[in-house]
């Protein structure tokens, strides 16, 4: 096509994560703790990028070498004619894979119109399997049923490619790992593993609350055997292990202990059109101004913007290079 660009350190752009939505029906404590984040949070939708801001958006970035999409939030379900929304993103010519993360809570009712919209995949977040600490984890808001319903209509609504993701917290849920292999292994759902990270600005992150993947390797080696798979393509943010009795595979997501960065081929956009080069960035780029001259101009206004980026955080966390202000994950969702 020939507008594909590379960053400073030769890194295309191949994902773009799309935030429809800075609202959560979810208050998270590591993401959004109900003390510091009103109720009403992001649901005036006067800012957001409309239907026709998004499409242009994403054909644009398909043109600079996107090839999958993530839509993302906050919580992408509360997002009003989701289903339109997809099905106009999976008319775009160039986009192989569309996938959703959700904290599932809303799945139930909206899976199958999702499917029939055209959307690839889904991602649930879900960080225990106890009610209990399930409940604790969302912030009061969530019930571990309902979104044990979402991935099953998911699931009956056609989906064969459904992740879960954990983000594990020493002392809050790393109880939980062995339980939610224990219900997911041999269903065909893959979980991962996310270690926890110093992301946005609401949380008192502290590096004694992360569980390395290796220890939960080891845990869950000693449990069930666990082989590791080749990576599915270049860049692959997590890293594969197969249960060696055929029990399907696990994944984990090891940003902290083992960053990634010089593979980081994804780009961030915030509801309202902010385009984030990283996802601990503390200031994002203004993409309406270029959008509202459509899409040419848009495309030269994500080059510039693109071809500046140096962004390694990861590899620099603790260091004096390393930024100290970060966008919120809620605006970007992950
Ligand atoms: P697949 O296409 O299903 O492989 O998705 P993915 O690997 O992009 O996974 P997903 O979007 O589910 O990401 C899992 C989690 O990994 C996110 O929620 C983030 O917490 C973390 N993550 C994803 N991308 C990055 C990244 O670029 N940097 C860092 N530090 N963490 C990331
Ligand atoms: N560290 C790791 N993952 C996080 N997420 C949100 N905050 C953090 C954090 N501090 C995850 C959510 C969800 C995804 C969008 O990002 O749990 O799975
Ligand atoms: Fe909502 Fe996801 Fe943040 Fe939880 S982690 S508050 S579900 S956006
Ligand atoms: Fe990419 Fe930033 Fe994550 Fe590194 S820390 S992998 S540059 S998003």
């Amino acid at each position: 096509r020939g507008d594909a660009v590379l960053d400073r350190r030769g890194r295309p752009i191949r994902d773009l994560r799309l935030s429809l939505i800075e609202a959560c029906n979810f208050r998270c404590p590591y993401c959004m703790p109900a003390d510091r984040i009103a109720d009403d949070h992001g649901l005036d939708a006067a800012g957001r990028l409309d239907f026709d801001q998004i499409e242009t958006l994403v054909r644009g970035f398909v043109r600079l070498g996107v090839r999958k999409l993530r839509l993302t939030g906050g919580e992408p379900l509360l997002r009003k004619r989701l289903p339109a929304l997809v099905a106009r993103l999976a008319t775009i010519e160039g986009l192989d894979d569309i996938a959703l993360t959700t904290n599932g809570a809303l799945l139930a009712a909206q899976a199958r119109p999702l499917r029939e919209a055209g959307l690839g995949r889904v991602t649930v977040s879900l960080d225990a399997i106890d009610p209990s600490v399930f409940r604790a984890m969302s912030g009061g808001r969530g019930e571990v049923a309902d979104v044990l319903a979402g991935i099953d209509a998911a699931r009956a609504a056609g989906f064969d490619t459904i992740k879960i993701n954990c983000v594990v917290q020493r002392g809050v849920n790393d109880d939980q790992v062995l339980p939610l292999l224990e219900r997911f292994r041999g269903s065909g759902i893959v979980v991962r593993f996310i270690e926890y990270m110093d992301v946005g600005t609401c949380n008192q992150w502290r590096h004694e609350q992360v569980v390395a993947s290796a220890e939960l390797r080891d845990r869950i080696h000693a449990r069930w055997p666990l082989r590791p798979l080749d990576p599915h393509y270049v860049g692959e943010v997590a890293s594969r292990y197969a249960f060696e009795d055929g029990g399907g595979e696990v994944g984990f997501v090891s940003s902290v202990s083992a960053p990634f960065c010089g593979d980081c081929h994804r780009a961030r956009i915030s509801a309202d059109g902010q385009l984030y080069t990283c996802l601990f960035a503390g200031t994002g780029h203004d993409l309406r101004p270029a959008l509202a001259a459509g899409e040419d101009a848009l495309v030269a206004a994500a080059t510039a913007i693109w071809s500046g980026r140096e962004d390694r955080y990861s590899e620099l966390r603790g260091s004096r290079g390393a930024s100290r202000k970060h966008v919120e994950m809620y605006l970007i969702g992950g």
